[in-house]
C-alpha cells in the first residue's frame, strides 16, 4: 500500500463528506425501499448507490484490495491476507427509513487481519469517529481520550434489542447486572457511544461489515474485543461480538460461563 495511514484517513474523510452529501440529497425525494429476508430487513436505493460509490473509490485507490460489503457489490473474500476493506453503506437501514436519523455509514481497512484504519460517521449529526493503531482515534478533529475502565454495575451496556428479546448471548443477565441498557438500532451508532465513553460496551451478533469498523477503533483505544465465548473474532463470518471495557469484559465472560455452565 503506497498511502500512509494519515493520507488514507484524509482521503476517506473526503469520500465520507461526498457520501453524506449524496445521502442527504437522496433523502429529499422518496426512498425506494425493498425487503430482503423480512419486513425488518430492508435495503434502499441509497444503501446500494453509496456502496457502489465506495467500491469504485476503493478499486481506483487500491486495485489489489479485496472488499467485503453488505449489498453485493464487493468481492467473495475467503482470506484476511493482504488488504481487506469492509463497507456498510447505511448501517441502521430501519432507522434510516423510519426515523431519518440514528444511522451510520462506515468503512474499515485491515491488512493481514490487523486493523489499519476505520471510519464510522453519524450522517445526520455530521460526526465521524476515525483512526487506527498508528494515528489514534479521533472524533472529527478531536482526539478521543482514554476510557474509564468501569465495570458493568457502573455503566450502560448497549445491546441488540432482537437478541435481548430472544434471550441470546446471556443478554438478559448482562443487562440486569449493568447500571442500565440501551438499544440504538445501528451497530455504528452503538459503537460510537462506547468509543465516546458514554457506554461501557456493546454486545450483538453481527456480520463482518457491522462490527469490523467498531472493533478496529475499539482495539486502538485499548477496549477489549472478542467473541462471546472469549475467543478472537474470525473477521470473515458472523460473530457474537463483545466490545467493552476490560472490567466489563471480564464480568461478561463470567456471566456467560455461569449461565452456560462451562
Ligand atoms: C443492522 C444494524 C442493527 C444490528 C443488525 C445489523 P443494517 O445493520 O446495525 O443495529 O442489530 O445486526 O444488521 O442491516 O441496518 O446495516
Ligand atoms: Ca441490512
Ligand atoms: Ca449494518
Ligand atoms: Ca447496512
Amino acid at each position: 500500500m503506497s498511502l500512509t495511514p494519515k493520507q488514507l484517513d484524509a482521503c476517506v474523510l473526503v469520500w465520507l463528506d461526498e457520501a453524506r452529501e449524496q445521502i442527504l440529497n437522496a433523502m429529499q425525494i422518496p426512498l425506494q425501499v425493498s425487503e430482503k429476508t423480512n419486513a425488518r430487513d430492508l435495503v434502499t436505493n441509497v444503501d446500494r448507490s453509496i456502496e457502489q460509490f465506495y467500491v469504485q473509490k476503493i478499486q481506483h485507490l487500491m486495485p489489489n484490495a479485496h472488499i467485503i460489503s453488505e449489498e453485493g457489490y464487493g468481492d467473495h473474500v475467503e482470506s484476511m491476507d493482504g488488504d481487506v476493506w469492509f463497507i456498510d453503506p447505511i448501517d441502521g437501514t430501519l432507522n434510516f427509513v423510519e426515523q431519518r436519523a440514528e444511522f451510520a455509514t462506515m468503512l474499515a481497512l485491515y491488512h493481514d487481519g490487523e486493523p489499519v484504519c476505520a471510519w464510522i460517521m453519524d450522517v445526520i449529526q455530521n460526526e465521524v469517529i476515525h483512526g487506527g493503531p498508528t494515528l489514534g482515534v479521533f472524533e472529527n478533529e478531536q482526539r478521543l481520550s482514554k476510557f474509564e475502565n468501569r465495570g458493568l454495575a457502573a455503566g450502560l451496556i448497549v445491546v441488540s434489542g432482537a437478541r435481548l428479546l430472544s434471550n441470546q448471548m446471556c443478554l438478559p443477565e448482562i443487562a440486569q447486572t449493568a447500571l442500565g441498557f440501551r438499544v440504538y438500532g445501528s451497530a455504528g451508532i452503538s459503537y460510537m457511544h462506547v468509543l465516546q465513553g458514554r457506554a461501557i460496551g456493546y454486545i450483538s451478533k453481527m456480520k463482518p461489515w457491522d462490527y469490523a469498523p467498531g472493533v478496529a477503533l475499539a482495539k486502538t483505544l485499548g477496549l477489549s474485543t472478542s467473541n462471546i465465548d472469549g475467543n478472537a473474532l474470525n473477521m470473515l463470518i458472523s460473530n457474537s461480538v463483545v466490545v467493552s471495557t476490560p472490567s466489563a469484559h471480564e464480568e461478561i465472560m463470567r456471566i456467560e460461563k455461569q449461565t452456560n455452565g462451562v
